[in-house]
């Protein structure tokens, strides 16, 4: 496995590597949820390279760019055992020096839920997006149905800029308890921890009304509601249940529906959804 920092031995490294090259992007602290994305690349391509980049630009400034959990050691021994082919892990004036000023922003898909409750995330999101598709060329980027409306936003700007990648979404990788992983689940207390199961038994919760009949979205929605209601330590930012590609709110299922929820638990922001049917 190489370890790349600079853009010239990625670029040197980069050549070396036999297509097909799937891409999986990371801002790193990896658990199983990141490392099912590295096994699905290694399953469909031939070289895999996995880029560890803490992205400022997706983070508001009330936000916890500062205390993101780091561990690159950890991070690079865990992708040695998934036989990854070339890490790049730049530093933060590689990718954004301080005349920086071209930014890729999504006019319509990146507007609601998450880019409604954190102004400019999708725009530092897609930027990066785009800088590291242009420096890796992979032919197929893999990323995680976790974050729902990132994997919709991606789509688009493929689509909308003609990459010729395609791209790979793979399934939430959860604890045995339900709780959606995810790098920021570190800041949860015990007690936090324990009520952090409420998102996944909300939306498990739909999935069930779903199957026994209810198409109605505001039924299915107060479902939800009602189970974090119960929960004292969950505070609800969003409940929303939307088209899948374009993330507009329904009324009613009528094809495919994408449920989604932000919920503080004490101080930590968790998100988490559910594709229905
Ligand atoms: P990060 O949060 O590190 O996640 C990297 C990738 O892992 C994303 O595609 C995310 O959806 C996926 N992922 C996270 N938790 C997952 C889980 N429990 N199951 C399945 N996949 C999961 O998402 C980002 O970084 C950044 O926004 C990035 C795309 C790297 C751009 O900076």
């Amino acid at each position: 496995m190489k370890v790349t920092t600079s853009f010239l031995e990625l670029r040197e490294a980069r050549e070396s590597l036999k297509a097909t090259v799937g891409l999986v992007p990371t801002m790193g602290f990896l658990h199983e949820g990141h490392l099912s994305l590295v096994r699905a690349a290694r399953q469909e391509c031939s070289s895999v390279v996995v880029t560890i980049f803490v992205n400022p630009a997706q983070f508001g400034p009330a936000e916890d760019l500062s205390r993101y959990p780091r561990d690159l050691e950890r991070d690079l021994s865990l992708l040695k055992k998934e036989n990854v082919d070339l890490v790049w892990a730049p530093p933060t004036e590689t990718l954004y020096p301080a005349d920086f000023q071209t930014w890729v922003d999504l006019e319509k898909v990146s507007k609601p839920l998450e880019g409604a409750m954190r102004p400019g995330h999708f725009k530092g999101v897609a930027t990066i997006v785009a800088k590291l598709f242009n420096a890796i060329q992979p032919q197929k980027a893999f990323f995680g149905q976790k974050d729902a409306q990132q994997a919709a936003v991606i789509r688009q700007m493929v689509k909308d800029l003609n990459y010729p990648i395609e791209v790979i979404i793979c399934p939430i990788a959860r604890e045995g308890d339900g709780l959606a992983m995810s790098s920021r689940n570190v800041y949860l207390q015990p007690a936090e921890r324990q009520a952090a199961t409420v998102l996944s038994r909300a939306l498990f919760a739909i999935r069930q009304a779903f199957e026994d009949g209810e198409r109605d979205a505001g039924q299915l929605k107060q479902i939800m509601q009602t189970i974090f209601n119960q929960e004292p330590l969950a505070r609800v930012q969003y409940i929303s249940c939307a088209d899948p590609v374009t993330l507009q709110e329904l009324e009613s299922i009528e094809n495919q529906a994408l449920f989604s929820v932000a919920v503080f638990i004490g101080n930590t922001r968790l998100i988490d959804n559910m594709l229905v049917p």
